[in-house]
């Protein structure tokens, strides 16, 4: 173990991601940053050319040529790695229950170049008992390898916050636990090495299950308010004002945001997991889908009110979807409730377009339900062309004065406008 130990602390240790995402990029751009050798391992010819490609900084010519970085899909890489940090998706399957496929064929892809004195850590959300079931497990089988000994695993779920500028990831507490004291220490080690602070919890299903608390914790809440701005609609309430005024108290309340419901690849997806396992131990946890099922009805209940507004149309209204990416500030657009709402007014024939500053083509199957793919651009002939323009992703960089001006109707579902306005609708 001290060898691994030192190398780690002399920044000799070679540093392997796997899985070249929203997580893995970042991680593995950290550490490079910090001095250590890594190696990016990812299963996705496609992907590896785009990060060579567009991440000129990272991938450059000193990087590359004195062999500090390297980005391939070569696992038997592994063996020079002396940690490898999984960073793979964990989406749900048709049937929402946990796809845990890219976790097993990782493991199965590095298994052959797996030796003495490494570190594994997963970063990936999932339930409690996976490390065990889909790592520890699978690795024990391995005679020359005994964990706690001459090899070591650690959980570590990954906590960004995709789009706030102004959080520097590193300064976020890492949530981290191991198979044994020997990996948890291994673990503090090489985490250490980039994070400010570390956060070691007693075992490795405990630092799953806080993960998915977490993100259950967002889901929960976004849903109890968005359930809590269609009741203040009903009566005629102005729920921001009301939420303004609860935060007035200075304990036991904390404000979140209505909206048009949730999207991205963790609060629609993770609850699943943990209701998924507890169903498994005989508890149905209906709290935590019923949260899923309102933040998945906020998209209908949206359109339903564009279908009110439009009704008076003979012909095929024309609507500008504003803002695609589930949130402000990035581009991914991964169960963005947009989506839904593109589908929902497709279903009803209308012709559906979107802007976005971040996203400026939609790849995915949902570009069927648009009728041009290609995010328009906001000129004053574009904006006055629509029936009507309804803002799912609030972005900065939008003027949402020049929109207000040159716009026939807004259904406005993040309340830019905060004061009345004759064409804004607050939905
Ligand atoms: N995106 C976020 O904001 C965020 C935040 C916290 C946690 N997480 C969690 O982190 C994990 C990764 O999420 P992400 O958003 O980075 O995913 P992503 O889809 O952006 O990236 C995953 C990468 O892994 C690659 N990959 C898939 N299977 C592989 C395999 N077997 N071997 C090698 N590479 C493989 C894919 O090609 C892709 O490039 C998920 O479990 C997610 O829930 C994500």
């Amino acid at each position: 173990m001290s060898n691994l130990k030192s190398k780690i602390k002399n920044k000799n240790a070679v540093i392997g991601i796997v899985g070249l995402g929203y997580v893995g990029l970042p991680l593995l751009t950290n550490f490079l940053k910090k001095g250590f050798k890594t190696i990016g391992i990812d299963n996705n010819l496609k992907r590896i050319s785009s990060v060579k490609k567009n991440n000129k900084k990272l991938y450059n010519k000193n990087n590359h040529k004195n062999r500090k970085l390297e980005i391939t899909d070569d696992f038997s890489k592994i063996k020079q790695c002396d940690a490898i940090i999984i960073c793979v998706p964990t989406p749900l399957k048709k049937n929402k229950k946990p796809e845990l496929k890219f976790i097993e064929l990782a493991i199965k892809n590095s298994l052959p170049f797996l030796r003495k004195n490494q570190i594994i850590s997963l970063e990936s959300t999932t339930y409690p008992g996976t490390t065990k079931e889909k790592i520890i497990n699978i690795i024990s089988h391995n005679k020359e390898l005994h964990i706690g000994k001459n090899f070591y695993v650690c959980y570590s779920p990954e906590r960004i916050n995709p789009g706030i500028g102004n959080m520097n990831p590193l300064k976020v507490p890492k949530i981290l636990s191991g198979n044994s004291n020997k990996c948890k220490l291994i673990g503090k080690i090489l985490y250490e090495e980039i994070f400010d602070k570390i956060v070691l919890m007693n075992t490795i299903e405990s630092a799953e299950f806080t993960k998915l608390i977490e993100n259950i914790y967002r889901s929960v809440n976004i849903a109890l308010v968005n359930e809590l701005k269609i009741v203040a609609q009903k009566l005629n309430l102005n729920i921001h004002e009301c939420i303004k005024a609860a935060s007035t108290k200075p304990f036991g309340y904390r404000p979140f945001t209505p909206g048009p419901g949730f999207g991205g690849h963790c609060i629609p997806i993770d609850p699943y997991y943990l209701s998924y396992i507890s169903k498994l131990k005989g508890f149905n946890p209906k709290f935590i889908e019923h949260a899923g099922n309102v933040n998945r009805f906020m998209p209908k209940w949206i359109c339903s009110k564009i279908f009110e507004k439009n009704s008076k149309y003979k012909f095929i209204p024309k609507i500008l979807i504003m803002g695609i990416a589930y949130k402000k500030g990035i581009d991914d657009y991964r169960e963005s409730p947009a989506l839904e709402i593109a589908k929902i007014l497709n279903n009803r024939k209308f012709k559906v377009y979107f802007h976005d500053p971040h996203i400026k083509k939609i790849n995915s199957n949902e570009k069927k339900f648009f009728t041009n793919s290609v995010s328009i651009k906001l000129s004053q002939k574009n904006l006055r062309s629509f029936n009507s323009t309804v803002i799912v992703t609030d972005h900065d960089e939008v003027n949402y004065s020049r929109l207000q001006k040159n716009s026939k109707l807004i259904f406005d579902s993040r309340n830019v406008y905060k004061n009345y306005l004759f064409n804004v609708i607050p939905v």
